[in-house]
């Protein structure tokens, strides 16, 4: 798979059979929490966060969050760390991943502000009540994404619908370290309204350069469109569509490990 973004040119290759998608529009047939806003064609938008004085503390508490998990996974590390600098912790690929075990699945009463907070202002940005819950499997969690630089950390091109228990839902990528125009997410404006018959993919989860990730990967794309990085900036927010096809976001910095929180709230 092959595409640009911002004048990058990207590239991953899959191994394994992968196949054409059918005639059907997945959001069709689940809850579209983008309907209600401006930004449902596109299904993305960039937010304010909070106010500056919970942004603070937000990011404060980020921050010890993130320095405590990797303590807890056997990693030296002091509490002035700057988490931007975590692959300089990490040559190894087996010490990263034992770190990625502590900074995903987390529960959200350990989320850096009070839950309802974030759940309040995404709420008010989708215009409906939501709770960070999924109903499919009862889990409250969020996850520290962490992508060190020039590597294949990254998740390849996908649907999060792809996978089970995250139909229905929206999306929240909020950059804490690292997250620039080289790093933040990339996504597909649009893509969320695309029929399955636009897309080609592997048949489960991907396998790319001998690394197997849960979800399938997108291999091919018919018709026309644009790659996008929205970049959010600090206080900022990227709310998009789980029917949207994002990531492949290779950090393309060469000193900065990106670092940002990843969750998901339903309806009410
Ligand atoms: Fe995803």
């Amino acid at each position: 798979m092959e595409y640009c973004v911002n004048e990058f040119n990207l590239k991953y290759e899959v191994s394994g059979p992968r196949h054409w998608g059918e005639d059907r529009t997945l959001l069709h047939e689940g809850r579209d929490l983008t309907a209600p806003t401006h930004w449902h064609e596109s299904g993305f938008t960039i937010e304010q966060l909070f106010d500056s004085g919970s942004y603070e503390t937000f990011s404060e508490h980020s921050r010890s969050l993130l320095i405590n998990s990797w303590k807890n996974a056997g990693l030296i590390v002091d509490n002035s760390f700057n988490p931007d600098q975590y692959h300089t912790l990490t040559k190894d690929y087996q010490v990263h991943l034992k770190a990625v075990e502590k900074t995903k699945l987390l529960q959200v009463s350990d989320f850096p502000v009070p839950v309802r907070q974030i759940e309040e202002r995404i709420s008010e940005i989708c215009k409906v009540s939501l709770v960070a819950r999924n109903p499919f499997d009862g889990q409250s969690i969020f996850h520290f994404r962490v992508i060190r630089p020039m590597l294949s950390d990254n998740n390849p091109l996908h649907r999060d619908v792809w996978l089970e228990d995250y139909d229905n839902c929206i999306n929240l990528y909020i950059p804490l370290a690292g997250s620039n125009e080289k790093s933040s997410l990339i996504i597909i404006p649009g893509s969320h309204q695309w029929p399955e018959s636009r897309i080609e993919k592997t048949g489960s989860g991907a396998v790319i350069d001998g690394v197997k990730f849960n979800v399938p990967a997108v291999t091919a794309l018919k018709g026309s469109y644009t790659f996008e990085r929205p970049n959010p900036l600090p206080n900022q927010v990227l709310v998009f569509s789980p029917y949207l096809i994002h990531g492949g976001a290779i950090n393309l910095n060469t000193d900065k490990t990106r670092v940002s929180i990843e969750m998901r709230l339903w309806k009410k």
